[in-house]
C-alpha cells in the first residue's frame, strides 16, 4: 500500500463517481470490459456448481456470465447504484453492497474470486487482494484484470490530449497507479506476499468499439470515476482543444464505420493452497 494514499477521500471519491456514473458505465462500456470475462472464467476454473464471489460486480457482467456457466455466483460492490444496476442486468444472480477491502464473508467460502478491472479502485489494493486469499477454499483461485499502457492504449491517448491540452494537476485524491497490475512481476510479487501459488499474469488486447472518432472524450467523461473528474476539473474553455486532440488520435483507428480503439489488458490469477 501507497502511505501517501488518503484511504478514506479515495474510498469516498470512487463511491461517489461510480454511483452517479453507472447508468453511463453501462452504456459506454458494456462493449469493453466483458470482453476479457471468457477468459477470466476459463483461467479461474469455474464450472456447474462453483460458488463464485465476484468483487467490484459493477453492472454484474462477470458474476452473471458464472452464473450462465451453471455457478451459484454473488457480486458485491461499494456503489448502491452499480449494484441495483446489476441487480436488474441479471436477476437470478445475488448482488449485495460492500468493501473488496472488508468482504462480508467467512473464511473458505468460495472456489472461485473475480475482480474485473476492479483492483485499480481500491485505496488499499493488496488488503482486498488479502481479502479474497481469506474467504477463498483451499485450492480455490482468484482472477483479476487491470488495463496496461499507456502506450498502444486509449488510456494513453486520452491522458496524451489532457497533458497537451490541459493539466494533469488537479486535486483530486491520490489512488493506485493505474498501471501497477500491467506489471507481471508486480503482480507475481503481491500475490505471493498473501501466499497465493501458481500465478501467471497473460497479456490480453481488447477493443474498444466507439461510433466516431470523437465519441472518446465523452464515453470517458460519462462512464469511468478518475477520468471523468479529471476532465470535470479542467479550465472549461479548454475542453474544445482537449476533445480535438483525443479526436485526432483516434482518427487512424476508424475504419468509416466504427473507431476500434486498442485497450491492451492483464489478466492475472493465483491459487489458494
Ligand atoms: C471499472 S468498474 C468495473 C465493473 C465491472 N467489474 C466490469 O466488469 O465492468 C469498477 C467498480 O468497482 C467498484 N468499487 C470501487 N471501489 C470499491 C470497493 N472498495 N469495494 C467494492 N467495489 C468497489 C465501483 O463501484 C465500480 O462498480
Amino acid at each position: 500500500m501507497s502511505d501517501d494514499i488518503d484511504q478514506e477521500a479515495f474510498r469516498k471519491f470512487e463511491h461517489d463517481g461510480w454511483n452517479s456514473l453507472s447508468g453511463g458505465y453501462h452504456d459506454h462500456w458494456e462493449c469493453l470490459t466483458p470482453q476479457i470475462i471468457p477468459r477470466l472464467l476459463q483461467e479461474t476454473g469455474i464450472g456447474d456448481g462453483s460458488q463464485v464471489l465476484d468483487v467490484a460486480s459493477g453492472p454484474g457482467y462477470a458474476a452473471g456470465a458464472a452464473a450462465a456457466m451453471g455457478a451459484a455466483a454473488t457480486g458485491i460492490d461499494l456503489a448502491e447504484n452499480m449494484r441495483d444496476l446489476a441487480a436488474k442486468n441479471f436477476p437470478d444472480v445475488s448482488f449485495q453492497l460492500g468493501d473488496a477491502e472488508d468482504l462480508p464473508f467467512d473464511k473458505g467460502s468460495f472456489d472461485v474470486v473475480t475482480m474485473n478491472f476492479g483492483v485499480l479502485h481500491f485505496p488499499d489494493a493488496d488488503k482486498a487482494l488479502a481479502e479474497a486469499f481469506r474467504v477463498l477454499k483451499s485450492g480455490g483461485r482468484l482472477g483479476f484484470t487491470a488495463w496496461d499502457g499507456p502506450e498502444g492504449s486509449a488510456l494513453g491517448m486520452a491522458s496524451d490530449a489532457i497533458l497537451q491540452e490541459g493539466t494533469v494537476r488537479v486535486d483530486l485524491p491520490k489512488g493506485t497507479p493505474i498501471f501497477r497490475f500491467a506489471d507481471h512481476a508486480e503482480c507475481a510479487a503481491v500475490l505471493g506476499g498473501i501466499g497465493f501459488r501458481d500465478t501467471a499474469s497473460t497479456d490480453i488486447m481488447l477493443t474498444w468499439q466507439l461510433p466516431r472518432p470523437d465519441a472518446l472524450m465523452e464515453s470517458f467523461r460519462q462512464a469511468t470515476a478518475r477520468m471523468s473528474a479529471l476532465l470535470g476539473a479542467q479550465d472549461p474553455a479548454k475542453l474544445p482543444a482537449i476533445k480535438a486532440a483525443m479526436t485526432e488520435a483516434c482518427r487512424p483507428f476508424d475504419n468509416g464505420t466504427t473507431t476500434d480503439l486498442p485497450m491492451p489488458a492483464v489478466l492475472t490469477v493465483g491459487k489458494k493452497p
